[in-house]
């Protein structure tokens, strides 16, 4: 029997299959189930390689580690079996066959894929297979073909603005490795930092960077550790604005006379480039020479977004290069600069890809644009015959609501990668702001269009949140009690547990913030989307006899929460409101079981102190208001 995407969904519900995340194009349940026992191993039979090896080791280790079960080498038959058609290229490509196709049975599991790239994945979907049992853990009876919708799933890390150590590196992609990313995008050099060592140029990193960049060494080890997850490595070196930092070292460059100085503020800056004297280029060809040796991929980036042209149009040597060249703005400057830089990314065999500012006739047409200033770009790079991948609208400093970015759908093109700018994110917090929410998205770049159920959805996203966690990921960790000296502080745990915290949208204006102000506050350690809140509202939705018994917990709990609270200052509204918050909470549920109407006027007047209980307070927003909120439209029906 084949599920439909809707089926599927509601056997996953019924808890007969479990929750996969991304969805696979097909699976059909069958009979039976195989034990996983301290005998479990795992075998390749036909294609192989070291990468494939080391992933069915991973794999072993992985559910030795999250059942608990200590593995023999078993002396049966392997229980499951990996054949695979082809090798893989040594570095993964992009468009390679990753389908694959899965058969458990009672009596062993089968693995079978065109490429070792598509073992990779199947291998990623077993584990996620592995559940307890009546009887210790097993894996269902299924079987299961798959492949993915598209074949650039990404996800960009900016490590200028919050320098980003190469544990906090590898330890995400192992969770994109987890969810079938295949794509990290690199931004490795903007205003606020130049994060990469070159030799030729050591400036760049010695006076750009604070003394925080990656080594060549560091680049090939991560750019190895990433192939043998499947995932490519497209570093981002952003021209020809956001590039304060390559000045410090070497002035020379900028279109103004320096000296200048490591950027500390967010924001967008005028320092930019002299795309017009030749030494620029012979620079650009020595870096991105050397670069292109250490980043196998065929693929760079130039970034090319939100150029400031004050500079530019400043000085009186650039504007005369305009004229003499029969340019009419920046912009075709811009665009000309751009063509001389795919003309030197070629020579190395690389292929261009930018920001979407760069989409001018000058590019040849292999370039591709990535979208993130909105989808009309897109539909535009399409139409003149450029490839495209959709960025809008997976903005991760923004902190939306994951189904926000669920819904977002990429055109026809590449695919899509989501962004971490990480203005308001450091290394200790940057986990909780990519994940869970990236499982998500990288769903809607997997699985097929149809697959778009919110709350089975939701319910597998924190499914896959739990299983981050057994792979390293930080992004559930306890960092709230910080606040407290380390003391237990359980009303503090309460008030983070139902509160959101905001994004770039709200906290850049929210207090002078820079580079150098530590991100340590309660903000910092809440996470995006409250797991809490969602309970509680599906709760609200369903209203049956024990969800009014636990939400009536939940609100005694904030009525009192505030009482001898011992909180950061900035808290003292916050923690006002959610006691308000679970005080209307409760009568509520008075009104709902009672039956009696309340008085005229009631409810709106509780809609209304929500409204404002909703605007955000020390950059956090009171999720606790929207199960209370079900509740005043449950009683105005
Ligand atoms: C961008 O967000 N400036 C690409």
């Amino acid at each position: 029997m084949k599920l439909p995407a809707l089926l599927l969904v509601a056997r996953i519900a019924q808890g007969a299959i479990p929750g996969l995340m991304p969805l696979p194009m097909k699976v059909e349940e069958v009979a039976g189930r195989l034990v996983i026992d301290s005998g479990f191993t795992v075998a390749s039979t036909g294609a192989t390689n070291a990468r494939l090896d080391a992933a069915m080791k991973r794999l072993s280790d992985r559910i030795s580690r999250e059942t608990g079960i200590p593995l023999h080498k078993g002396t049966n038959r392997p229980a499951l079996v990996v054949e695979c058609k082809t090798n893989s290229p040594q570095t993964p490509e992009l468009g390679e066959d990753e389908s694959y196709r899965l058969d458990i049975t009672a009596r062993q599991a089968t693995l079978s894929a065109a490429t070792t790239t598509g073992a990779l994945r199947g291998l990623e979907t077993f584990a996620q297979l592995v559940v307890p049992g009546a009887d210790g853990f097993e894996a269902p009876g299924v079987h299961i073909e798959d492949k993915p919708r598209f074949a650039w799933r990404g996800l960009m890390l900016d490590v200028s603005r919050h320098w980003m150590p190469v544990e906090t590196v590898k330890r995400n992609l192992d969770a994109m490795a987890a969810v079938k990313l295949n794509v990290f995008h690199w931004h490795l050099s903007d205003d606020q930092g130049f994060r990469v060592e070159s030799k030729r140029h050591p400036r760049l990193q010695e006076l750009g960077s604070d003394g925080n960049f990656y080594t060549q060494n560091q680049i090939r080890d991560v750019v190895a550790y990433a192939a043998d997850r499947g995932i490519r490595v497209i570093p981002e070196l952003d021209m020809p604005g956001h590039m304060t930092a390559w000045f410090v070292g070497y002035p020379e460059l900028a279109s103004a006379p320096g000296p200048y100085a490591i950027e500390r503020k967010w924001g967008v800056f005028a320092p930019a480039l002299d795309p017009t004297r030749p030494e620029a280029y012979t620079f650009l060809e020595d870096v991105i020479g050397e670069m292109a040796a250490l980043f196998p991929d065929r693929y760079f980036h130039i970034g090319g977004d939100e150029l400031d042209d004050a500079q530019w149009k400043a000085s009186p040597s650039i504007q005369a290069f305009e004229r003499q060249h029969g340019m009419k703005s920046s912009a075709e400057l811009q665009a000309w600069f751009n063509a001389r830089v795919q003309a030197i990314l070629k020579k190395h065999g690389k292929t261009l890809v930018g920001w979407d500012e760069i989409l001018s006739p000058e590019l040849s047409s292999d370039a591709v644009i990535q979208s993130w200033r909105g989808p009309d770009s897109l539909a535009e790079a399409s139409r003149r015959g450029y490839r495209g991948i959709l960025s809008f609208g997976y903005y991760l400093d923004h902190m939306l609501p994951a189904k926000t970015y669920y819904l977002n759908d990429p055109p026809a093109g590449l695919g899509g990668e989501a962004c971490m700018w990480t203005e308001y994110a450091s290394s200790e917090s940057v986990d909780s702001r990519i994940w869970p929410a990236m499982a998500a998205i990288a769903e809607r770049f997997w699985s097929p269009r149809e697959v778009r159920d919110i709350d089975s959805m939701y319910r597998r996203m924190a499914r896959m949140s739990r299983e981050l966690e057994w792979l390293g990921l930080k992004h559930r960790e306890d960092r709230v009690e910080r606040l407290s000296g380390n003391e237990p502080n359980r009303r503090l745990y309460v008030l983070a547990g139902v509160s959101d915290a905001t994004g770039i949208e709200v906290r850049r204006d929210a207090r002078h913030y820079t580079s150098l102000v530590p991100l340590n506050r309660f903000v910092d350690a809440v996470a995006p989307e409250s797991e809490n809140a969602r309970a509680l509202e599906a709760m609200a939705a369903r209203r049956n006899g024990t969800d009014i018994e636990a939400l009536r917990v939940s609100f005694e709990q904030w009525s009192m929460n505030d009482t001898g609270n011992r909180f950061p200052e900035e808290l003292t509204p916050l923690s006002k409101n959610l006691s308000a918050t679970g005080a209307i909470g409760l009568e509520a549920l008075r009104y709902l079981e009672s039956g009696k109407a309340p008085p005229a006027g009631w409810i709106e007047t509780q809609r209304r102190t929500l409204d404002g209980f909703e605007k955000p307070t020390a950059e956090v927003v009171l999720a606790a208001v929207r199960p209370v909120r079900i509740l005043l439209e449950a009683l105005n029906q």
